[in-house]
């Protein structure tokens, strides 16, 4: 069979390639030919090729005909930007994401009272009734400290919007797998 894994030289694919040519097969079918793709030169090359092994070096969206150039039976696709070298990247402009700085993702900004008002509104009195109102000065400080408003024109500039209310939030939350709708809702 012919493998393929992308990333081949990360910390993933490395090791997974290390183990792949150790045991020459794989879910016990033979390996004919292992293609370890990655931009950055595999480490195992410097010591004399393995014959199973084909190292496509380079972009990967460059390189990709060559990777598909046979058919591929497995691919373990591990190519990736993580962490520093996605801000890295987002600083030379690639997308639209044309900066390092974060994207707030669109949300809402509710207080405890539209939250309450949403439950008692939903799921009805006898429910909202159980919740008890007690004041917690390191919850207080936590919370507080959050900011309640954001700057989303990024997110919106990426097409995300947010919730239109707290209350579309909990309808989706019911209507989601195993979710029970409350026995005393209310016409909403
Ligand atoms: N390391 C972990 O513990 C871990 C855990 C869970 C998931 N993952 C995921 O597994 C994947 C691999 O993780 P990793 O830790 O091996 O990352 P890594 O950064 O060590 O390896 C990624 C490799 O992909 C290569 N690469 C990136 N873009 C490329 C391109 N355009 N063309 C060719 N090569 C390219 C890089 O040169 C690098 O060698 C990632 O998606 C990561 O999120 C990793």
């Amino acid at each position: 069979m012919r493998v393929v894994i992308t990333g081949a030289s990360g910390f993933l694919g490395a090791l997974l390639a290390g183990s792949l040519l150790r045991a020459r097969v794989l879910a016990g079918v033979p390996i004919t030919r292992l293609v370890l793709a990655d931009r950055v030169p595999w480490p195992g090359s410097q010591g004399g090729t393995d014959p199973l092994v084909e190292v496509v070096h380079g972009d990967l969206t460059d390189r990709v005909d060559e990777v598909f150039a046979a058919p591929v039976d497995v691919l373990f696709h591990l190519a990736a930007a993580v962490s520093a070298e996605c801000e890295a990247e987002r600083g030379t402009g690639a997308g639209r994401l044309d900066s390092p700085l974060p994207v707030n993702l669109p949300a809402l900004t509710v207080s405890i009272a539209e939250v309450l008002a949403t439950l008692r509104q939903i799921a009805g009195d006898a429910v909202a009734d159980l919740v008890t109102i007690a004041r917690d000065p390191v919850v207080e400080a936590m919370v507080g400290s959050w900011p309640a408003d954001f700057d989303n024109r990024r997110a919106a500039a990426l097409g995300l919007r947010p919730d239109p209310g707290f209350e579309t939030v909990v309808q989706d939350y019911l209507s989601g797998p195993g979710v029970e709708p409350p026995g005393q809702s209310a016409p909403i």
